[in-house]
């Protein structure tokens, strides 16, 4: 039996690549999403995977979603936390929703996913987990404060239920992505993005799957030393 991964944030950008390079690995894949139904219908019938509507920012959301799948389809063995939001502003500017909203979601997110699926990863005595951070988590932006902290928050998150789920070969790694063709970064002023592109030493924004294919990487059943560890996929952007 294939192995069942969920994508959070599964049927756009990031999360719809990596949904598909999963796919093309063998594994049994899920994708979760909130808000857009008709891009989740269109990914459903594209790739004919499965798709399930719920808000990462909501525990007991995040809790039923879990227990619904498993009950469909089997026990959730590889999770990749990519749902994310920005709400750019410069910090002088920025309104408590718009903290709020970010961290919520993608610090949050991970908090309440990983949470739902870690007592049965625990039970199994398995589990892969990649969380998406951001090369801005490491490097800050400007305009970031919000996304920045939060993606850095789900740096120190890795490490630390990295080493709670050691024991039990669960890994949990982050996967830095530097700026990468999406709706997110498409929707960046262009005279900034210009700038922004300039400044990566590749000189062009990622694809998805140049980023999907570090997932698939640090998922694989043999990928069990590696974690904690975070993956920076920036075209050189930022060299930790
Ligand atoms: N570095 C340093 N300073 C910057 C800057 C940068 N990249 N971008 C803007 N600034 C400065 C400007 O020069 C300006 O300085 P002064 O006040 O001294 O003139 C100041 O910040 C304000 O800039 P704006 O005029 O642009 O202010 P604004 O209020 O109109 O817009 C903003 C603010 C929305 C944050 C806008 O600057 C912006 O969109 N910046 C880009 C933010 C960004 O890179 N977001 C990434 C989104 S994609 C993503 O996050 C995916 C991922 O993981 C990589």
């Amino acid at each position: 039996m294939s192995r069942i991964a969920l994508i959070t944030g599964g049927v756009t950008g990031i999360g719809a690549a990596t949904c598909l390079a999963l796919k093309a690995a063998g594994y049994q894949v899920i994708a979760n999403y909130f808000g857009n139904d008709a891009e989740a219908k269109e990914f459903a019938n594209a790739s004919g995977l499965p798709v399930y509507a719920w808000d990462v920012a909501d525990l007991d959301a995040c809790t039923k979603g879990v227990a619904d799948i498993t009950a469909q389809h089997g026990p959730i063995e590889v999770l990749v936390n990519n749902a994310g939001i920005t709400s750019d502003a410069m910090l002088h500017k920025m309104t408590g929703e718009q903290w709020r909203s970010v961290i919520d979601i993608d610090l949050g997110g991970c908090f309440n996913m990983c949470r739902s699926v870690i007592e049965g990863m625990r039970e199994r005595r398995f589990g892969r987990i990649v969380n998406i951070s951001s090369v801005n988590g490491l490097s800050g932006q400007a305009g970031q404060t919000n996304y920045a902290a939060a993606k850095a928050g789900v740096i120190g998150f890795t490490k630390a239920l990295a080493l709670e789920g050691a024991s039990r070969d669960i890994t949990v790694n982050a996967i830095a992505p530097g700026y990468t063709q999406t709706a997110m970064v498409a929707a960046v002023r262009p005279d900034i993005l210009e700038k922004i592109v300039e400044g990566v030493p590749v000189k062009r924004l990622a694809t998805p799957e140049e980023i999907a294919r570090g997932v698939v990487f640090l998922v694989a059943d043999d990928a069990g030393f590696i974690t904690g560890q975070t993956l920076s996929i920036n075209g050189g952007k930022y060299m930790t």
